[in-house]
């Protein structure tokens, strides 16, 4: 099935039409293109009347001020200030529920930090999500600290001896921020960790200390409890934003974001209502007034109105499903696929039986119905699937798994991955 041809894809590549050649229907498609391409780039200039700086509102924009954030700024800063006399702060980590300021405060504290004029401080940010390998990870780190590492061909041991002696003959006072830390642990175990948080001695007179970032709290079961208890010597949690917080931080982004007018207050709230709806979430409450922001400037209005902003979230939902879905490992494709098969839902037992097919058919083994079941409570709670539990009378209970997805979106995106080229 998923080898065939999507319909949608059959388009890019249109034949013959009506016995033109296919020269002159090229032709024609060229004269037709440099008008929509001259509006276009008229209407993006005309845009500029909604936008003041649209940078502001992108994801990796880091805001002078971060509203409601004061306690936690003040409580990273305590932390690492003793690195500023050359004292060890304690290892720290962060939790707390996506857009919630965990990586812009940790930025703003790191950046103040740097700007204290401590030579032999060094501080590194490293996303491991971005960075994506451990060796990688290792690369990066060890670039801030002037060690050269070629991209590839050491063993992690050594790159790591490379990292402790340049930080021991330096006296270096390193900080290293590892945000998103559980994509590291749960693709690679917690091994750096170990030899980092057990560094102490070999790197004597300098010392490293570490923050871990982190939305998922389960991350901490992979880690061995050494790691565990050296990692969390200072834990802080970051609580997600109220709608009332979420306005706030909205309206003066606004202002930066957009010309006076283009957004007034019912807007800002709309906004913030919509993105503290599930959590509040500060990232999708920025990402709904950039796209409604996108829209209203592609629909040529002259101020953000309600239905822009419902079109952004229903914009944003498509593209948090699509990423949700691009991210899962093979296998959880595989049973979200096999979910897909029955529209009208079906039960654990069959599902299995029709996974395991699917398994068979992509020449993977198969996980464990237990297992399976595991998956399939994450991909509820990731909303993908739903799994609700049936009354059976007395012949007991059983669950209901539905796909609650576009299964259009989802055969696309599974069709991008090449481990699922099941013939
Ligand atoms: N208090 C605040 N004031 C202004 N903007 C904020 C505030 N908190 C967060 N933001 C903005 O919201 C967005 C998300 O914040 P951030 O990236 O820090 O979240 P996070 O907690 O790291 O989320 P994740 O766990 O998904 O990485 C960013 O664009 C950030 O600038
Ligand atoms: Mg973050």
């Amino acid at each position: 099935m998923l080898n065939k041809p999507h319909p949608e894809h059959q388009d890019y590549f249109p034949t013959e039409v009506e016995g033109r050649s296919p020269h002159l229907t090229n032709v024609s498609t060229a004269q037709r293109l440099p008008a929509d391409i001259t509006q276009i780039f008229r209407k993006a200039k005309e845009g500029r009347v909604l936008f003041a700086d649209r940078n502001a509102l992108l994801p990796e924009y880091l805001p002078k001020h971060l509203p409601f954030r004061n306690q936690q700024i003040n409580a990273v800063a305590e932390v690492l200030a003793p690195a500023l006399h050359g004292s060890k702060p304690s290892n720290l980590l962060l939790y707390g529920k996506t857009g919630t300021g965990k990586t812009a405060v940790t930025k703003l504290v790191l950046s103040k930090l740097q700007m204290q004029g401590v030579p032999k401080l060094t501080a590194s940010y490293i996303n491991t999500r971005i960075a994506n390998t451990e060796y990688r990870v290792l690369a990066e780190f060890a670039a801030t600290l002037d060690v050269k590492i070629p991209f590839t061909g050491l063993s992690i041991g050594e790159v790591t001896s490379r990292i402790f002696s340049m930080i021991r003959d330096k006296g270096a006072y390193a900080i290293l921020v590892l945000d998103e830390i559980d994509y590291l642990i749960s693709n690679y175990g917690d091994d750096i960790l170990y030899e980092f948080t057990r560094a102490g001695e070999r790197i004597s007179p300098g010392f490293l200390a570490i923050i871990g970032i982190s939305n998922n709290l389960q991350f901490k079961e992979a880690l061995n409890p050494r790691v565990l208890t050296s990692l969390g010597e200072e834990e802080l949690i970051f609580p997600p934003y109220t709608v009332q917080e979420l306005k706030a931080i909205l309206s003066d982004r606004s202002q930066i974001a957009f010309r006076p007018g283009v957004v007034l207050q019912p807007a800002v709230g709309l906004c913030a209502a919509m993105a503290g709806s599930e959590h509040g979430d500060a990232r999708r409450a920025v990402d709904l007034l950039r796209v409604a922001g996108e829209v209203a400037e592609r629909e040529g209005l002259q101020r953000i109105d309600e239905e822009c902003i419902r079109k952004a979230s229903q914009k944003a939902e498509h593209d948090r499903v699509e990423e949700a879905l691009r991210s899962l490992p093979v296998q959880n494709k595989l049973i979200l696929l096999a979910v897909s098969k029955f529209k009208e839902g079906t039960n654990t037992g069959q599902l299995y039986l029709s996974y395991t097919a699917l398994t068979a058919r992509a020449g993977l083994e198969a996980l464990t119905q237990r297992r399976v079941s595991g998956i399939l409570a994450e991909l509820d709670l990731l909303g993908l699937v739903e799994a609700a539990v049936i009354s059976k009378g007395r012949r007991g209970r059983t669950k209901r798994i539905k796909l609650i997805i576009d299964p259009i979106t989802l055969d696309r995106v599974l069709r991008e991955d090449p481990d699922l080229a099941i013939n």
